[in-house]
């Protein structure tokens, strides 16, 4: 079974892939920490973030580049969603993302796009949102627990710019998949997410 997960910043997109990877026993690719890890290879190598081929070149980043927690930082973010609005970068990272979705046995992806241009054929594609206010508070608790001192203001405001480009940019966009089941957890508890999650995938899979 190939289930894609999309959703903007902080929807609770990654909380639910996991747990639904865990419930299925499927393996899980957060691809935005892809991208995230060409943003940091961009910042370390001192390459301009605007400038589509510097972009490009920071895609062949160190493989342990991924399993850094400096990736999870709001200004790394920010600088991934600068870079993947590039179509060559989006072109460079496409393939493994494919391999990923597509290997024997199914897998579960989340970002922007998996629905829509990675995995369109998925078995079941999930599109989750929650209210900018909401994901702020969210995103603000999770920066303060690793020590970050980020305003709640910054937070939204960050979230609000990165909404922005991230829909609006030319290349994959992020958008709702015409056959996906939107789930708004914006009053709901991390276990209630995960349940209503998985009843909407096996609604899916009894069809
Ligand atoms: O965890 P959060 O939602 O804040 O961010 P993320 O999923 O790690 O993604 C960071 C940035 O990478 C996003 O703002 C997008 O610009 C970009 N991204 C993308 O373009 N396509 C994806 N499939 C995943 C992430």
């Amino acid at each position: 079974m190939l289930i894609a997960v999309d959703g903007p910043a902080a929807s609770g997109k990654g909380t639910i892939a996991k747990a639904l990877a865990r419930h299925y026993g499927l393996p899980h690719l957060d691809t935005g920490l892809l991208y995230r890890a060409v943003a940091f290879t961009v910042r370390r190598l001192e390459l301009d973030p605007e400038k589509e081929a510097d972009a490009v070149a920071a895609c062949d980043f160190d493989e342990l580049t991924l399993a850094d927690p400096v990736l999870r930082d709001d200004d790394v973010g920010q600088l991934a969603s600068l870079v993947s609005a590039h179509p060559l970068v989006r072109a460079a990272l496409l393939a493994r993302q494919r391999r990923f979705a597509h290997q024997p046995g199914g897998a579960i992806l989340d970002g922007r796009d998996i629905g829509t241009v990675i995995a369109p054929d998925a078995d079941a594609k999930l599109f989750v949102r929650a209210t900018p206010q909401v994901r702020a508070r969210r995103r603000h608790d999770e920066l303060r627990r690793r020590g970050s001192t980020l305003s709640f203001d910054r937070v939204l405001a960050d979230i609000r710019a990165r909404d922005a480009r991230d829909s609006g940019r030319d290349a994959a966009p992020l958008v709702q998949a015409a056959d996906a089941m939107p789930l708004d957890t914006s009053f709901l508890s991390v276990e209630a997410s995960v349940a209503a999650a998985i009843t909407l995938v096996e609604g899916r899979r009894a069809r």
